[in-house]
């Protein structure tokens, strides 16, 4: 990878080293490296398994499925909150069949064992009727890691993986003056898609697309290369900063014109008068700063007083290894990923949550699919392409995510030619290389250049 022409647009971070590796097609379609990551991938990694606000009482749970694996996180009598794999001992059948539920008892439906919400088994029909005896109060479902950060509930499968907040600094650091912590999930899509989740996790590794499948953001985000930092962390994760509240510098004529919509009306909504900014629209940014800072507080956006300006206005945008992303905004929370698919290496699943603080007064929240009301939504599961958007933007991804799996499929494709700005993308494919060829030197995947 040779050097950017001008370093100090690139925020501290990115100047971590990657070696080259070629990513070539089959990591997006072979059943074989599918197989390597449902071994050395999946179990060694933090999942976000759902909230904690889900779980009111002893015994509520959520369920998340992940490729062929499904796990259950249930309440204790203590508040803890105790994740088990979603199987039952006895002959393997999963228990729970919904995403989300509560009772005293988890009660298989095959032959009506029952566990109490700690796992423990407490009622089996004809306990005599066991050569070792009665297994009640013996037998238990087995269980996973569980751990929380802020108002998310994650597992991990694995023993040796460090601590939640460990693996993900430094992101509930970066992330604790939004105050995440009461925040409400009012929107929750998922969808099947025909393409390999690692497509999606690339996407969301760059913003050199933007400009080609988001053209309509570029009136009130700036997606110009020298405004955007991009960070990368020692844990994995990568982190990008977009401009919000201006027009990209890609189009001059955005900035020494009149405001352009959205922008508009945005300055508006903060009695900012978007006439005093043509021509010098660019500044309009440091004026909705100024005015969030004063109306903020009395229309009820408390957490605006801990935000710097950057967190005000702008984009954080947290690609977390392997699979996970988190966009912020003072007002809404993302969570995008991909997830993979059971069987199909060349399909995944697609989540798409938003998050928003509970702001006194409002009773709806503006989401990628329309407003919402300011409560609780359920997941509402489709297949893309069947009319049903799973966002806006989103939905623009998820159609290159589609074209593009089919031309990774042709014999003259050999392997991807990466931008600089694009090093989150390959620094991605070196992490799982290593995890997937974890007895492979570094040296033999090593090609010699990233071409
Ligand atoms: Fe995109």
């Amino acid at each position: 990878m040779g050097a950017p022409s001008d370093t100090s647009r690139y925020a501290k971070g990115f100047d971590i080293p990657v070696r080259g590796d070629t990513i070539t097609a089959d990591r997006y379609i072979s059943q074989e490296f599918m197989a390597l990551e449902n071994q050395h991938l999946w179990p060694k990694v933090w999942h976000l398994g759902g909230m904690v606000a889900e779980l009111e009482q002893e015994g509520d749970y959520v369920r998340h499925n992940l490729g062929t694996e499904s796990v259950i996180m249930i309440r204790q009598a203590d508040s803890s909150i105790k994740a088990f794999y979603n199987s039952c001992p006895h002959r393997g059948n999963r228990l729970v069949l919904g995403d989300i539920g509560g009772s005293d008892r988890i009660t298989c439906g095959y032959h009506g064992w029952q566990f109490a919400p700690d796992g423990v088994l407490v009622n089996v029909q004809d306990p005599d009727d066991f050569p070792d005896g009665n297994p009640c109060g013996k037998v238990t479902l087995s269980e996973v890691r569980c751990e929380t950060w802020g108002p998310f509930i994650f597992y991990c499968m694995d023993s040796e993986v460090k601590p939640l907040l460990d693996w993900l600094a430094p992101l509930p650091e970066r992330l604790k003056d939004y105050g995440l912590d009461n925040w409400i999930r009012v929107m929750y899509l998922s969808a099947d898609a025909d393409f390999n989740w690692k497509i999606i996790r690339d996407n969301f590794n760059e913003s050199y697309h933007l400009p080609t499948i988001h053209p309509e953001l570029s009136t009130f985000i700036n997606d110009g290369l020298p405004d955007t930092l991009f960070e990368m962390y020692e844990t994995g994760h990568n982190a990008m900063w977009m401009k919000g509240h201006q027009a990209t510098t890609r189009n001059p004529e955005f900035h020494t014109g009149d405001v352009p919509s959205p922008l508009d009306d945005v300055a508006r909504a903060w009695e900012v008068d978007p006439a005093d900014f043509n021509g010098h629209t660019g500044d309009i940014r440091e004026a909705i700063i100024a005015a969030k800072r004063r109306l903020g507080p009395e229309r009820g956006f408390t957490n605006y007083e801990n935000m710097s300006d950057q967190q005000l206005v702008d984009y954080f945008h947290c690609t977390l290894f392997p699979n996970l992303t988190i966009t912020m905004s003072p007002e809404q929370c993302q969570i995008l990923r991909t997830e993979p698919h059971p069987t199909d290496p060349q399909k995944c699943v697609f989540h798409h949550w938003v998050i928003a603080p509970p702001v006194k007064g409002m009773t709806e929240v503006e989401t990628p699919i329309g407003p919402m009301p300011l409560e609780w939504a359920e997941n509402r599961h489709s297949v893309y392409g069947d009319g049903q958007s799973v966002g806006y933007v989103a939905d623009q991804d998820l159609s290159i995510g589609t074209s593009q799996q089919q031309g990774l499929n042709s014999r003259g494709f050999s392997g991807c030619i990466l931008t600089h700005q694009e090093k989150r993308v390959q620094r991605f494919h070196e992490l799982l290389n290593d995890y997937v060829h974890p007895d492979v030197s570094t040296d033999i995947i090593n090609s010699d250049q990233l071409r």
